[in-house]
Parts: C-alpha cells; structure tokens; sequence
C-alpha cells in the first residue's frame, strides 16, 4: 500500500510516482494539476515536495543507467 501524502484529496506517494514516470519534464505544478495534491488545505505541500524532488532525482539516476526501483504497484490510475 502506497503511503498517503494528501489527506484532503487522498493522493499517494504512488500516484506522484506515476506523474513523474509519465511525464518526466514534469514540474511539482504540474503534479498538483493532475493529481490535486496540495491543492486544498496546503499542509501538505512539504512532504509533496520533498516527495517529488527525490523521484525526480531518482528519475534522473535512472536515465543515467541506474536502475529505478518505486516500491509499490500503479493499480490507481490518474483521472
Ligand atoms: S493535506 Fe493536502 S491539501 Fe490538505
């Protein structure tokens, strides 16, 4: 089970894992545009930061040869 970032909209580690493996240009603005993450309260924002940044950084490694491994399935699909 993905950990849950954001209470209010109910968006996972998994789902901002899957933007970012989509979309590998993507910006944490466009991770809140898709996902809805920090879009409501705000409190959350930090971790969804600190979330982003290291898959990006993990992303990146990956193209550099390494090899990405993201603990956990992508069965929830983005609307
Ligand atoms: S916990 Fe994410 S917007 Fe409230």
């Amino acid at each position: 089970m993905s950990k849950l970032i954001c209470i209010c909209n109910r968006v996972t580690e998994q789902e901002v894992a899957k933007v970012v493996s989509r979309y590998p240009q993507a910006e944490l603005q466009d991770v809140i545009n898709l996902t809805a993450a920090s879009s409501s309260c705000g409190r959350c924002k930090t971790e969804l930061e600190d979330v982003f940044n290291n898959l990006k950084a993990l992303h990146s490694r990956q193209k550099n040869g390494a090899q990405l491994y993201i603990p956990f399935d992508f069965s929830r699909s983005l609307e």
